[in-house]
């Protein structure tokens, strides 16, 4: 099965075998299939935050299943559950403009809602884990369903026990282990803005809409996106191709003294989290590429495929890139990055 049409990048790799989940039911037929046990899987969403490497072996199991719905109301929020098969997109502008807001921050974010909480995304001020009321998930070694709340998905900075592997007993890991069926969302009540990110604030300014409803930054949201990040349908990619990096204060007290133009945000916790897209521009990689790997000219920290789906990248020239990448801030800065996206 061919799995170019099933990634972001639109790299070309292929599947021995695909099978698609649109309930639970489907799950429930593999497991009772002969040569389910101990076989290896792949859990794949909207494939926009993976590098394929190469084919995979493992069965893939693409997930599909579908449905929205408000499923509670109280007086201090809405509860909405949306099937892990929505496309993340599509759902939070059906909550938007259904009168369940408070996801309008995380706007055209590709992917499914079933990612969603496996990288905790996160976008304008907003993580998914502000949002989350619980999820569904199946055991893949068992079949049995169960359900997390957002402290058992042990979610951190894109990251949560989706993306880990489990190495011992008392690790819970769930990569590979657990398929994601429904997410509920929390959204209290009453709505509140958030727009405390620079780009939000000109925004206001800009416009001279200092009390924006939620549908008013769903659409600011989505114009301040496709200003800056690629539409992958156009050019291939995964989003932000590192994670921002955390320093002590010392550490950015010292690259502050070198370079006093870097730009940092003091955290809740005292550390600095240091904006990678700086640091990757500051070593003058914007617009360069390495074969059909790019750096994307308007934002330094997004990878991109220059070949387009005729002559695509490869997995192996944008981890070739990523690494070059990686040398030259640990060389100028002395910071390892570390990639955002899961490399298959
Ligand atoms: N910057 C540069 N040069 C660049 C890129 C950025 O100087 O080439 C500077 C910008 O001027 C800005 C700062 O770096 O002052 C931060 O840039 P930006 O606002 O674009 O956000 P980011 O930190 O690069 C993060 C998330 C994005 C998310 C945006 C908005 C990560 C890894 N990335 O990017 O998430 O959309 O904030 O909240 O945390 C993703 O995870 O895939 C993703 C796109």
């Amino acid at each position: 099965v061919p799995l170019q049409p099933y990634n972001s990048f639109g790299i070309v790799a292929r599947a021995q075998r695909l099978a698609r989940i649109t309930d639970e039911a489907d799950i429930a037929e593999l497991l009772a299939g002969p040569d389910w046990q101990g076989a290896p899987r792949f859990v794949l969403g909207g494939g926009s935050n993976i590098v394929l490497t190469g084919d995979v072996k493992p069965l893939v199991l693409k997930v599909e299943i579908k449905g929205l719905r408000l499923v509670e109301e109280t007086p201090r929020a809405w509860i909405v559950e949306a099937g892990a098969g929505e496309i993340w997109h599509d759902a939070v502008e059906w909550m938007v403009r259904n009168g369940y807001p408070g996801l309008e921050n995380l706007a055209l974010i590709p992917g499914t809602v079933g990612g969603a909480p496996v990288q905790n995304i996160g976008a304008y001020g907003v993580e998914l884990q502000d949002r989350f009321e619980s999820l569904d998930a199946i055991d893949l070694d068992t079949g049995r369903s169960f359900t997390l709340d957002a402290a058992q998905c042990a979610f951190g900075y894109r990251d949560s026990v989706f993306k880990h592997v489990r190495s011992g007993p008392n690790d819970f890991g769930l990569a590979s282990r657990a398929l994601i069926t429904r997410v509920r969302f929390r959204l209290p009540k009453p709505w509140k803005a958030v727009v405390g990110y620079l780009d939000l604030e000109r925004k206001m300014e800009e416009t001279g809409n200092f009390t924006p409803s939620a549908v008013d930054i769903f659409d600011w949201v989505c114009a301040i996106r496709r200003a800056k990040l690629p539409d992958w349908r156009v050019l291939g990619n995964a989003g932000s191709f590192f994670k921002n990096p955390t320093v002590t204060p010392e550490q950015c007290a010292d690259i502050i003294a070198r370079d006093p133009k870097i730009v940092h945000y003091p955290m809740a916790d005292g550390s600095i989290k240091l904006a990678a897209g700086w640091l990757i521009d500051a070593c003058g990689w914007k617009g360069k590429s390495v074969g059909n790997a790019g750096v994307y000219e308007r934002q330094a920290l997004v990878l991109v495929n220059r070949g387009g789906s005729e002559n695509p990248v490869t997995g192996g020239e944008v981890m070739t890139l990523a690494k070059a990448i990686q040398t030259s801030v640990y060389e100028r800065f002395g910071i390892r990055l570390e990639p955002e996206p899961v490399v298959v």
